[in-house]
């Protein structure tokens, strides 16, 4: 969260740890013991990078590049990543984006550990439960960490790894306040040869605040195979449809690959993005056109969940979302505030674990917020209004636009103190914060 914030942050949170340790099984919490399957090593460092634009860039990055390097596991491997801070004198830390790991782990400075200071180091250790598309990030001031370039991609393979013959590609893009752009290897266009016949899989995701990113693929008839990193159940073709996902949620779409290009532009059909074909050659298209937004809401076909809308809620929240002129740290500034608050006067969550939870998520405000929930993953249950009818819709950062209501329910099965907070980082960091506590 935002330096300058970090003294009130870690003093209320602090307090509360000391209630968190009585209700922590070390087991759940802790990290895990025994030898890892697999183990990372993350530097974090002060580097030029050179964006897609030709121009260069004080980056903050982690082993001197932008993204990070790629962490790749296997579900039910344990872990073991290591962070070096060798200059970034603010403090960093790692985040597993949308992975449900122990509190301990969770990577929150001023909550679940202290800032890594520079010449220190910090040992994270966890058994990769969940397949699906994540992310790293730090979590100490975040806001300019992530958009100095402290950020990576992590893909939890199934058990017995990705079929050989699929072609899996990430795809993060990150926009600089210059409005030059790292996408993968920072090229503006990325080509990439890919036989036809192959299947392919494309995670897409946003690393970017501020920025609603409009993801359109021409060329191919595809599906939205995973939402937030979770498979939905028989996903069906679509054409001709925008993929959005503001900051921090994440998209993978497949499809087979034809003899012809396949394109990926990135926003208003300008040259960022990628072309896929079966001889590495081949250009974006010039025009792009505007397409209807996709919506999960009745996409896919239903499957068997834990609990459901008709089920019986142990707890039921409502979270409003809204933006009022107020002081904040004694400047006159926008606030973004959940139920009227600012942090740290944000309501607090209680849960007991085992218990079932419903939060009502209203935006009141004129934009749009990423509203993310470590630690847990949310079954969206209504839109609007309309009940989800597709396929099971689990998210981790749910967007929610101007004027849109969602019920979205939760079980409270990962004991600790976690945040729950607009992923616009700048919007977090001028009050869009809250906890959810176990007692
Ligand atoms: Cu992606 Cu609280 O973070
Ligand atoms: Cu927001």
């Amino acid at each position: 969260l935002a330096h300058h914030h970090s003294g009130a942050i870690a003093a209320t949170v602090s307090a509360d740890a000391e209630t968190t340790q009585e209700i922590s099984v070390d087991s759940l919490t802790g990290p895990a013991e025994g030898t890892p399957d697999i183990t990372y090593t993350l530097t974090a460092e002060k580097k030029t990078v050179k964006l897609a634009s030709g121009r260069t860039v004080e980056a903050w990055t982690y082993n001197g590049q932008i993204p990070g390097p790629e962490l790749r596991m296997r579900k039910g491997q344990l872990v073991e990543i290591k962070l070096i801070n060798k200059d970034i004198t603010e403090g960093v830390t790692l985040h597993w984006h949308g992975l449900d790991v122990p509190n301990a782990e969770d990577g929150v400075a001023g909550a679940t550990q202290n800032a890594v200071m520079p010449g220190e180091t910090y040992t994270y250790r966890f058994v990769a439960e969940q397949v699906g598309s994540f992310w790293y990030h730090s979590h100490q001031d975040s806001k300019e960490a992530v958009q100095k370039g402290l950020f990576g991609s992590l893909v939890v393979e199934p058990e017995g790894g990705m079929p050989p013959e699929t072609k899996d590609i990430t795809v993060m893009t990150h926009i600089w306040e210059d409005r030059g752009v790292a996408i993968g290897d920072n090229d503006g266009i990325q080509h990439i040869e890919i036989k036809p016949g192959t299947p392919v899989r494309l995670r897409l995701t946003n690393t970017d605040d501020w920025v609603r990113q409009s993801y359109k693929l021409l060329g191919a008839k595809f599906q939205v195979a995973a939402i937030d990193g979770t498979d939905l159940h028989e996903p069906s073709d679509l054409e001709k449809v925008s993929l959005d996902l503001l900051t921090g949620g994440r998209y993978d779409v497949t499809f087979i690959m034809p003899e012809t290009p396949v394109t990926l532009s990135v926003n208003q059909g300008g040259k960022l993005g990628i072309v896929m074909s079966p001889d590495g050659k081949g250009d974006l298209p010039e025009h792009v056109p505007s397409m209807p937004v996709f919506d999960p809401t009745h996409y896919g076909t239903p499957a068997p969940t834990p609990f459901d809308a008709n089920s019986h809620f142990d707890r039921e929240f409502t979270m409003v979302l809204d933006n009022q002129l107020g002081f904040y740290n004694g400047k006159l500034t926008f606030n973004y505030t959940i139920n009227g608050k600012v942090f740290p006067n944000t309501p607090m969550f209680m849960v007991s674990e085992g218990e079932l939870v419903k939060t009502t998520i209203v935006n009141r405000g004129a934009v749009d917020h990423p509203m993310h929930l470590h630690g847990h993953h949310m079954l969206v249950l209504s839109r609007n209004g309309e009940t989800v009818t597709g396929s099971p819709w689990w998210t981790d950062t749910l967007d929610v636009a101007p004027g849109e209501v969602y019920e979205v329910a939760f079980k409270a099965d990962n004991p600790g103190l976690w945040m729950d907070h607009c992923h616009n980082l700048a919007h977090a960091a001028v009050g869009m914060t809250m906890h959810l506590m176990y007692e």
